[in-house]
Formats: structure tokens, sequence, C-alpha cells
């Protein structure tokens, strides 16, 4: 069969002579004419798969290939939440000061913006203090406005350390209102004055179900999970914030079961002596416990998107339970020194932020901030809904001792600050007078700093 058609396709010319394309012979060009014809003339047909092809006209896939690399694992997410610190487009801003520990408890600060210290960027870095929603991108260096309740917040962190009694607070308040910017100035305060300070930058981290988890021995009713990845880069970033003040202090309690460290060894040895993320819970509740023993610095604990971990968690126990987040041992380190649970006898503070503005809905914690908050104002203490059937007592517990800070605009005074600063810095054109500081004001949700960055620096951002 297959030699008979090959023997019909060299018998029979496949297309009419007359068709057939001859070469421009060049004169005196020399040439082949055999080659030349069979490059010019279609190849046989012999089956119908040789037929010409309709061929489908695709616009979108496959126009235009060219070989990209693929990402690698975790790149873009790296790329996403990338942070920069600095823009050599910007101009460098003169005349600011830079922060030291006193700065931020000075009412003589309230509306004047600072340079973040390099060292303090550094450790702030190592934190993952800095978020990808604020503008450091724009700015030649990290600067931040001080604002009134700055300085209040930051009196509340020098009297817990003079009175040796932790602050327990809660930050609340609309979306982009700077609570976040006040976590960090709590930070730079806190790294500033020596303290030893720890954070975890998302709680949703914790709760999401997207970190590894491995039950604790022995722990029954309810069953207690640590999270030994996630606890192990948070204690390597500890280490590498804290390394100073880590150096200085001895342990005294023996953790000989644990490590085995020599005499004398400090509690920086003891956070370097996780090798593995199988030790990094241990370590951290082993440092904890050292931290919190009379003679040691203050400590500053926050924690970034409260809601999260005042509700069920994405995990399950091995029955296929829901695990409440208070049983994710970190976060149960947390909760317990937010509510007072943990004593801090050298001080310090702990400090959580939620947005007013979460897409779900959150009940118990709601109620607890607003009936804290109307206590504190001396007003009527809102009662719980009758009909609501999701209260949880554990969320209550953990934020019953909690004082309640509310972030909401800033002053057109601080306005007028941010705004100059911005103008020095060559991002805002507008002529800065009374008219254009309550223009912006006003656009910007009554002084939501957010709000009031989209609006006068939208173009920069897009
Ligand atoms: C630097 O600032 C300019 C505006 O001044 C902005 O367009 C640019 O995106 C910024 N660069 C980065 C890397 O954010
Ligand atoms: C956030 O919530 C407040 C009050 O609950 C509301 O006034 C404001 O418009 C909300 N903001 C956004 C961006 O949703």
């Amino acid at each position: 069969m297959a030699s008979a058609n090959a023997l019909r396709s060299l018998v029979r010319p496949s297309i009419p002579v007359s068709r057939r394309i001859y070469p421009i012979v060049l004169a005196g060009a020399s040439f082949s004419t055999g080659s030349t014809l069979s490059a010019a003339a279609p190849p046989p047909i012999k089956n119908r798969r040789d037929l010409p092809k309709k061929t489908k006209k695709t616009y979108k896939k496959n126009a235009n290939i060219v070989a990209v690399k693929k990402p690698n694992p975790g790149e873009r997410r790296a790329f996403r939440k990338r942070i920069q610190l600095s823009n050599n487009s910007a101009l460098p801003v003169q005349g600011l000061d830079e922060l030291s520990a006193e700065t931020m408890v000075e009412d003589a600060s309230k509306g004047k913006i600072f340079a973040i210290p390099d060292q303090v960027v550094d450790q702030l870095r190592t934190l993952e203090a800095f978020k990808t929603t604020q503008t450091w991108n724009l700015f030649r260096r990290p600067h931040f406005l001080v604002r009134q309740e700055t300085v209040e917040l930051m009196s509340r962190l020098r009297d817990s350390k003079t009175n040796k009694e932790a602050l327990k607070c809660v930050l609340t308040g609309s979306r982009l209102s700077g609570k976040s910017m006040a976590i960090l100035q709590a930070m730079s305060h806190a790294l500033l004055d020596g303290w030893v300070v720890i954070h975890i930058p998302e709680g949703q981290d914790l709760t999401n179900g997207n970190t590894e988890y491995s039950p604790i021995a022995d722990t029954t009713d309810p069953m207690q999970f640590a999270q030994p990845v996630y606890c192990f880069k948070l204690l390597q970033n500890i280490y590498k914030a804290n390394k100073p003040v880590l150096e200085q202090f001895q342990l005294q309690k023996d953790w000989s079961k644990l490590t085995n460290l020599k005499r004398g060894a400090t509690l920086a040895d003891l956070a370097l002596s996780a090798k593995e993320s199988e030790y990094a819970w241990p370590t951290i509740h082993a440092l904890w416990t050292e931290l919190t023993l009379p003679g040691r610095p203050p400590v500053l604990f926050t924690l970034d998107g409260l809601a999260h971990i005042n509700k069920i968690s994405d995990y399950r126990d091995p029955s296929f339970n829901e695990v409440h987040a208070h049983d994710l041992v970190l976060v149960r380190m947390f909760v317990d020194a937010l509510s007072g649970k943990t004593e801090l006898p050298n001080g310090g503070a702990i400090i959580a932020a939620t947005s007013e503005n979460n897409s779900q809905h959150h009940p118990s914690q709601e109620l607890v901030l607003s009936q804290l908050e109307a206590g504190q104002a001396s007003k009527e203490i809102p009662k719980p809904n009758p009909y609501e059937r999701k209260y949880d007592e554990r969320v209550y517990d953990a934020l019953k001792n909690s004082f309640v800070m509310r972030l909401e605009g800033v002053s057109k005074e601080e306005a007028r600050a941010l705004m100059e600063y911005w103008g020095a810095s060559g991002l805002v054109r507008d002529v800065l007078n009374a008219r254009t500081v309550s223009q912006k004001w006003a656009l910007g949700g009554h002084g939501n700093v957010g709000e009031m960055e989209r609006v006068a620096l939208m173009t920069m951002r897009m």
C-alpha cells in the first residue's frame, strides 16, 4: 500500500505544470534548478492529513510566545509582600530630627515628623513591622508623624516601665487610620529604650491553616497545637532584632532538658539554640518564661489583626473537631499576656490592633471592645444582644482587662505637617495653605491618614 502510494506520487505531478513557479534567473548567476524548484513547490498530497489545514485564528494564545522563566515557588508572594523603604526619585527632606527614646513621649513632639534611625529601621524590618499598605516606597527614607495619640500611647509605655506594670492595649479604628503605624511607633520606642520586642505581623497567618501545626504531647480537652515552622521563623526574627539586649542577660532557670547550654549562657544563646523547627516552640516558651522573670528588660509583644485570633481557627484536631485559635499555643501565649494572666514583672506592653472594617462581623470582640470603651468614657455600657448566639466567653476573658485606644483621623495641624513633608519630598505640587490642607483633610475622610495619602499621593501610587 505504502509503496503503491509513493509510486503514484512520483508518476503524477502533484500540481499542473502551468502553475509551477519558476525561479527568476539573474543573468550570470549560477543556480541549481532542482533545489529551487522543490523549495517552491508545495509538498505532494498523499492523504487528507496533507491537505492545507484551515488554521483557526487565535489572537490571544500562542501569538507571540517568548520563553519566560516561571517564578519559583513563593517568588510571586515575595514580590507582592516586598517592602521598599527608600526611593531615590524623592527629595531628601532636610531639617527633621531623628527619633530618640524620649522623643515620642514629649508633648512638644506632637504634630512633628521624625526620621527613624537606620539601626531601628533594620530592626523593624526584621520584625516585619513595615506593611505594604504604607507608603514608605515614595520617600527617600522612613519618617513618621508623631500624633497626639502617639504621645499618649508612648507615655503609657513609659509609665508601664516605671511602675513595672504591663500595659494591655487594643488599638481600634477605621481602615487605614494608622493602627499599624501606632504599633510600629511603639516598637520603635521600645527598641530605642532597650526593651525586647516580639511582633506577630498578621494574626491571620496563625489561624488560616496555612502553616504547619502539630499537637502538643499530653494535652487533652482541649488539645493544644504548636506551629513549628512559624515559631522557628519568629524565633529567628526575635533573635536578630533583639540580639544586643538578649546578650546582656543570663539564664536563670535550668533548661537542660531542652538544650545543653553552658553555665552563664545568655538569653541570646537560648534563642539561638533551636536549630530545627521542632524545637522552636519549646524554645520560645523558655525564652518567654525567662523574660517574664523579675530583673529582665521590659517586653513589648504586639500583634496586628486581633479579630483573626479571637475565633475558631481553620485547623482541625485528629478527630476533625474545629480548633479554637486560643488552643494554638503561640496565640495562647499572646492572649494570656493580653488578659493579664501572665504578668510582666518588669513592665512592658501587650498591644493588639484590630480594624473596625473587617469583612467579617465579630460579635464577641465588638461587644467587649465597645463595653470597655464606654466604661473608659463613663458612658452607658452596651448590653449583649439577646438574639446573638455566637458570643464567645474565651474572647471576653482575653480582652476584659485591656485598655481600648481609638485611632481615627489626624487633626488639621497634623495633616498640615504631613503635607509639608510630602511637599518637601517633591510629591505634592499644590501650594500649601489653610484652604488646601482643609480640602485634603476633608477629602481624606476627616484626616484618615490612608485616605489622605490616597487623595494627595494617588497619582504617585499608580
Ligand atoms: C518612587 O517614587 C516615584 C514618584 O516620586 C514613583 O513613581 C515610583 O513608583 C517610586 N518607586 C518605587 C520603587 O516605589
Ligand atoms: C469603616 O467603618 C466606618 C464605621 O464603622 C465607616 O464609617 C467607614 O466608612 C468604613 N470605611 C471603609 C473604607 O469601609
